[in-house]
């Protein structure tokens, strides 16, 4: 399973991508909303994300209609050759999908919760499409068992004849709320999980890491003052 941070602060990217695990970035406006972002700077914010990381970096398209979708997501794809154009799983977003996808842009469908939906984002050519696992969770459902419903009809199909771009769909678990979430996201079979910066953190501790480590410290002093 592939990670990515889940993020628009540009600290957190760069010190995720530090570690040497990183293989993209999803961002969406609450996340750039969150960093205090202001409209006219959104693009140079994007390709400043591109620069620090090389893999896929999702900006989301907040147009509603289709054609409008479609003019921002070309927008967004220039900024950078790294760029996934985000794209909500509703009407207007699909056949939005399908233009971009003919135009060889890649399109991450977000917002899915169901098979059916996850399934069309394929169809109309998607390259990456998210289940949100801890919204499901938010409303009292389990969602890495919606997640695992959703890798599971995706497998059971030969792709190739999707869309440019869905017959390589892969499945970013998205809305990951803690460390077992993201070990539920890789037992299920997701391709990607998109985890918070803070959630990443918590991935790597252990209390019998930290137990461990004090002991050969203690250790080593011993050895260095015999
Ligand atoms: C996915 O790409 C979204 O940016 C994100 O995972 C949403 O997570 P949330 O439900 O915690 O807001």
């Amino acid at each position: 399973m592939k990670f990515f941070v889940d993020t628009a602060d540009l600290d957190e990217i760069r010190e995720a991508s530090a570690w040497g695990a990183l293989d993209g970035v999803t961002t969406n406006p609450t996340l750039y909303a969150r960093i205090g972002g202001k409209l006219a700077d959104f693009p140079e914010h994007i390709r400043r994300i591109c620069a620090l990381v090389p893999g896929p970096v999702s900006a989301e398209s907040t147009a509603a209609g289709r054609k409008e979708i479609v003019r921002e997501g070309r927008e967004l794809a220039a900024l950078a050759p790294n760029v996934v154009v985000k794209v909500p799983v509703t009407v207007e977003g699909l056949a939005a999908t399908r233009v971009l996808a003919d135009e060889g842009i890649r399109v991450n469908m977000t917002l899915c919760f169901t098979v059916p939906q996850a399934i069309l984002a394929a169809r109309a050519g998607a390259r990456y499409v998210s289940p949100f696992v801890g919204r499901y969770d938010d409303i009292a459902e389990d969602g890495v068992d919606r997640l695992e419903d959703i890798v599971v009809a995706l497998g059971n199909y030969d792709l190739s004849d999707c869309g440019p771009g869905g017959e390589s769909i892969e499945v970013i678990a998205a809305s990951i709320r803690s460390a077992h979430h993201v070990t539920q996201a890789a037992l299920v079979g997701a391709d990607i999980a998109t985890v918070p910066f803070a959630v990443l953190r918590k991935c790597l501790s252990h209390p019998l890491t930290d137990k461990g480590l004090e002991a050969f410290n203690k250790d080593w002093e011993k050895v260095k003052n015999a």
